[in-house]
């Protein structure tokens, strides 16, 4: 079971790249013959409905054919860019009521063209704002037949990639920072350069008035569409990201109270996770986020989980070994549940269903063998899907990782070792990581992260011996602990 594909059509076998270049060119072309025709001979309020139109047939379409990270991108990069011109419509049609008609420059140059580079480059890579400054650019030209308006367009289309490169994606301030202190000067001085020949106080201050329209509709329209387009694209940014790993949450408080080793263990495996992906150029923000949720459907029988047992009996004793493994696998079953009703973004709950991949309950198997029970061991596996991103491949490794060692008798560099390694081999063997965008020497480098964050961590309980005496778990009870855990 892969991603859910979605939708379409046509549009689904459309996903080559091709085809989606097409897609874009497509539009543009559309647009601009269509909106420019219609600005000519000056009818706003058409061209803004037939705008309006366009962009709400359009997003449907876009929304339905939304599979995979370039698909998505260029999806978002031709909504975005109707948005702009439907935006601009608007401004123009505004603007034209407020201010004399001969004012012309003033209403085409205080349109803040920037503010869906700058909306993409918080969610992606440069390239898709590149793509849309250019075709923005493109289409003033197209649109206005003014060079100078389609250049100034572009300036600043690549003031805002720069303004999220320089200020970080991590903050809600870099808009209103790369607003201000790049945009507002680089449109000043772009506008007083643009008519050198006539340099007088009423046209500075007509060019300062310009800039200011600019800059403070770009600051409003770009935090505003940034949910806009996290919601319709089923996107999830960095600053999301953010929001979903704050710990002060309900979920959180909750985790921490009723099922405390779970929230404890999910912490842990948070931070490895967000080192090993550092490691390999993932996402650490997504990795981060994912691995606080993995555990969510513990909370439905926190108990039955033995880091949650402590001074507790084990209410596995009086059960059959099949009724415990079904138990200890619905919680995978139970989470994606929860996280859809917390309304958490796809991305991460497929954290929550693939973190266990297809692996076996291997304690409980082996219990009902022992038993003489005659076992299907499809009964004792998790229901998948495999890992199917990197992040989630990079989970899965953390989370069994971070149980087996809490549960050594000696923590120390040679066993942690020793246990990361079998671990891995054993999930590498039963091909848990098949069907994941990742390398073996990824696979490795991520191992090996997980081995340098454990050590350091339990670097403290090596030092101090006499510690592990009352507080270590026989090997017996180790050996459980592994199989039943994570
Ligand atoms: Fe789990
Ligand atoms: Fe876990």
């Amino acid at each position: 079971m892969g991603k859910p594909k979605r939708g379409g059509l046509k549009l689904k076998e459309e996903s080559l790249r091709v085809g989606l270049l097409l897609k874009i060119i497509g539009v543009a072309v559309t647009v601009f013959v269509a909106v420019h025709f219609l600005y000519a001979v000056e009818y706003s309020y058409l061209a803004l409905v037939y705008s309006f139109f366009l962009l709400y047939f359009l997003t449907k379409i876009l929304r339905e054919s939304n599979d995979g990270d370039f698909d998505k991108a260029i999806n978002v990069v031709i909504f975005s860019f109707l948005f702009t011109f439907l935006l601009f419509l608007v401004h123009k049609t505004i603007l034209q009521r407020l201010v004399e008609s001969h004012r012309e420059n003033f209403i085409i140059f205080s349109f803040p063209y920037a503010f869906a580079s700058l909306v993409l480059s918080y969610i992606f890579d440069p390239l898709p704002p590149i793509i849309l400054t250019v075709l923005v650019s493109l289409g003033v030209l197209g649109i206005t037949g003014n060079v100078i308006a389609s250049l100034y367009a572009l300036m600043l289309g690549f003031g805002a990639i720069y303004g999220v490169l320089h200020y970080g994606k991590m903050r809600r301030g870099t808009i209103y920072r790369t607003a201000f202190v790049i945009l507002y000067p680089a449109s000043l001085l772009f506008l007083v350069f643009s008519h050198l020949q006539d340099i007088s106080l009423t046209t500075f201050l007509d060019d300062l008035a310009t800039a200011t329209v600019n800059v403070l509709e770009l600051s409003v329209i770009a935090s505003f569409l940034i949910p806009i387009i996290e919601y319709l694209f089923r996107i999830v940014s960095p600053l999301r990201l953010i929001e979903l790993s704050n710990t002060n949450q309900d979920i959180f408080k909750k985790m921490a109270l009723e099922a405390p080793g779970t929230f404890h263990h999910s912490l842990m495996v948070a931070t490895l996770a967000e080192r090993a992906a550092d490691a390999i150029g993932g996402n650490s923000l997504l990795a981060r986020a994912g691995a606080l949720y993995h555990d969510i459907g513990k909370l439905k029988m926190p108990q039955y989980f033995i880091e949650n047992q402590v001074n507790l009996p084990n209410p596995h004793e009086n059960k059959s070994p099949s009724l415990s493994a079904m138990i200890i696998i619905n919680h995978v079953k139970e989470g994606v549940e929860m996280g859809k009703e917390m309304g958490l973004p796809r991305e991460i709950i497929d954290f929550i269903a693939q973190h266990h991949g297809t692996t076996l309950v291997k304690y409980f198997y082996a219990k009902a063998k022992e038993m003489g029970i005659e076992a299907d061991e499809s009964t004792f596996r998790y229901p998948g899907p495999k890992p199917q991103t990197k992040e989630t491949a990079i989970v899965m490794l953390c989370d069994s990782s971070e149980a087996a060692v809490k549960s050594l008798k000696e923590p120390n560099e040679e066993s942690i070792r020793a246990t990361v390694n079998s671990i891995f081999e054993s999930l590498l063997e039963d091909g848990q990581f098949d069907e994941a965008p990742i390398t073996m020497r990824e696979l490795r480098i991520v191992k090996e992260e997980i081995i340098k964050s454990l050590t350091a961590i339990h670097h403290k309980r090596v030092e101090y011996p006499k510690e592990e005496k009352n507080g270590s778990k026989s090997p017996e009870e180790n050996k459980n602990r592994q199989k039943t855990s994570p």
